[in-house]
């Protein structure tokens, strides 16, 4: 690429902090950070932004249950989501905190601008509020359990009257369908934007976005008996963190609008419905894509709490390896859909498609070239055309692995580089470069050569899924950093033969059951 080089703006939702990180924070991060990664080796300038939802009643009320105050509190579990984003190795450009003083200028400053726009008025709220989805509900949304009403998720819902300032939403309606119809990418994948579509077209009622019960949240410039509604605070921290309003225009004018929001589907109402229409009553473009992923189970069942099978990022990593989970998350499931998370399946894939696959072909060749080309890179003779079959296919793979992550089709982008190590394993069979020793070692030599290139390949294409295995594999090949990024893939930039190699070792363990473990998680 010449010239600057293209902005590309990722985020996370910022994780509420009255829970430790469990496998749905780590997931949501992972897809970013899989992505972020993907865009830098590809000569994008990346902000990849993540962070903690501090502010609220569900925090209010579990740092009370804690007997602490909420800031002691939040300053100790936003450090836990801080921690596991090292400890997952993500490359987040930056952490923001809503209970930071930048992004409470960033929601006054908004606040004030839809104020301005007579976007905002005062009035009173009466309704159902359940503060465990932070969410007001309508009378008809609601589900009625044991003769107790509930929020159509299940949680419990509370009768709130008091005043409160309102975003005028229902005027938004027809904008918003103009909106999503100029922008078909906005919302993905298409089954929630049909989703998204019937609500819309359902009607919009004004939105309560502010509260005087509590005190907990941004206050309400101007008017400090309220504090802003814990959706709008959270939001805006997309802004904040590039430096809305005036902290860096620069940086402002740089990212925004981002490239891509992504959530759960639990929460894309509010990123595909009222974030946009926040911003576009503020006159500020809205960002240009939330992507919802889909939920995890745990063997079969949802994950609860109550059912006490939460599952812990650090004990997945701890019992497969780092690569290892942050594989099987994203290839386990075709991106958008809910996913069971089964030991079995985890062990299959980790055994067949990270050890038996991909870690034999690095290890066989490898080892091949240490022994029979004097631990260099081999030299090579004419290219015969199942030669240049396979090549070209290693050269051609960036073009299709591109277009499946701008898509967020992570699975297919995996497949299709396992498509291209399937068809190495099956070369290396064919070729059979051990027998070539004797009878034309030359030939042996380019047969390597070839092999080292896929290797090559594969290596610089894992890396935003496993950059550690990935790393070892491409150290195992003498490439310098700068030789690692995607600008690298291709002919132009083959390996050279005669390149010292070090010693290969395996980067792929197989999973053996500890002693007189079961089966289960
Ligand atoms: N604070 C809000 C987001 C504000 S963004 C402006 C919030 N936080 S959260 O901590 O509850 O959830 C964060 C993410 O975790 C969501 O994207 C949610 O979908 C995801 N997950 C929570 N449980 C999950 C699973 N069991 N499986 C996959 N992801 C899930 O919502």
């Amino acid at each position: 690429m010449t010239g600057p080089k293209q902005p590309y703006y990722i985020t996370t939702p910022i994780y509420y902090v009255n829970d430790k990180p469990h496998i749905g924070h780590a997931y949501t991060s992972l897809s970013c950070d899989v992505l972020a990664r993907f865009k830098r080796l590809d000569g994008y300038d990346v902000m990849f932004l993540t962070g903690t939802d501090e502010h609220g009643q569900k925090v209010d009320q579990s740092a009370a249950a804690r007997g602490i105050d909420p800031q002691t509190f939040t300053d100790q579990i936003s450090q836990n989501f801080r921690d596991l984003a090292a400890h997952m190795n993500y490359s987040n450009d930056d952490f923001i905190r809503t209970t930071e003083n930048r992004h409470k200028k960033a929601c006054q400053a908004l606040w004030k601008t839809l104020l301005d726009r007579d976007e905002i008025y005062l009035g009173s709220y009466d309704g159902w509020y359940s503060v465990r989805d932070e969410a007001f509900y309508g009378e008809k949304e609601l589900i009625v359990k044991d003769g107790v009403k509930l929020a159509p998720t299940g949680a419990p819902v509370e009768w709130v009257s008091e005043p409160s300032y309102f975003f005028r939403l229902s005027a938004w309606a027809d904008r918003l369908l103009k909106f999503y119809d100029d922008n078909p990418d906005f919302i993905a994948p298409s089954s929630r934007r049909n989703e998204v579509l019937s609500f819309v077209k359902g009607g919009l009622r004004d939105l309560s976005v502010s509260r005087t019960s509590f005190k907990w949240g941004v206050p309400v410039p101007g008017d400090e008996d309220h504090v802003m509604y814990v959706w709008l605070d959270a939001l805006t921290n997309y802004l904040t963190a590039v430096g809305y309003p005036d902290a860096d225009p620069e940086k402002l004018a740089t990212y925004w609008p981002a490239d891509l929001h992504m959530v759960g589907k639990d929460i894309l109402r509010f990123h595909a419905v009222y974030w946009p229409a926040f911003l576009m009553a503020a006159d500020i473009a809205p960002p240009k894509r939330v992507f919802a992923h889909g939920w995890w189970t745990n063997e079969g069942q949802k994950i609860s709490k109550s059912l006490g099978n939460v599952i812990d990022p650090y004990d997945l990593t701890a019992r497969y390896g780092l690569d290892q989970t942050r594989y099987f998350l994203l290839r386990e499931v075709p991106f958008g859909n809910d996913g069971d998370f089964a030991h079995q399946s985890m062990v299959n894939r980790m055994n067949s498609e990270l050890a038996n696959d991909y870690g034999n072909l690095c290890q066989r060749v490898l080892s091949m070239i240490g022994k029979n080309c004097d631990g260099k890179v081999p030299a090579h003779g004419d290219f015969t055309d199942a030669d240049m079959t396979i090549l070209n296919k290693a050269y051609g793979l960036l073009d299709v692995v591109r277009g499946q992550f701008d898509a967020q089709a992570f699975n297919r982008a995996i497949d299709a580089i396992w498509a291209l190590i399937g068809d190495a394993n099956r070369y290396v069979d064919e070729m059979a470069p051990w027998g070539l020793k004797k009878t034309d070692p030359t030939r042996m030599e380019t047969v390597l050569y070839v092999l080292a290139e896929i290797i090559r390949h594969a290596g610089i294409l894992t890396q935003p899924l496993m950059p550690d295995s990935s790393a070892k594999i491409l150290d195992q090949l003498s490439l310098g950093e700068g030789d690692r990024g995607f600008a690298c893939l291709g002919p132009d930039h083959a390996l050279v033969s005669g390149t010292e190699l070090p010693k290969p070792s395996g980067v792929f363990p197989r999973y053996v059951e500890p002693e007189g473990e079961g089966e289960t998680a």
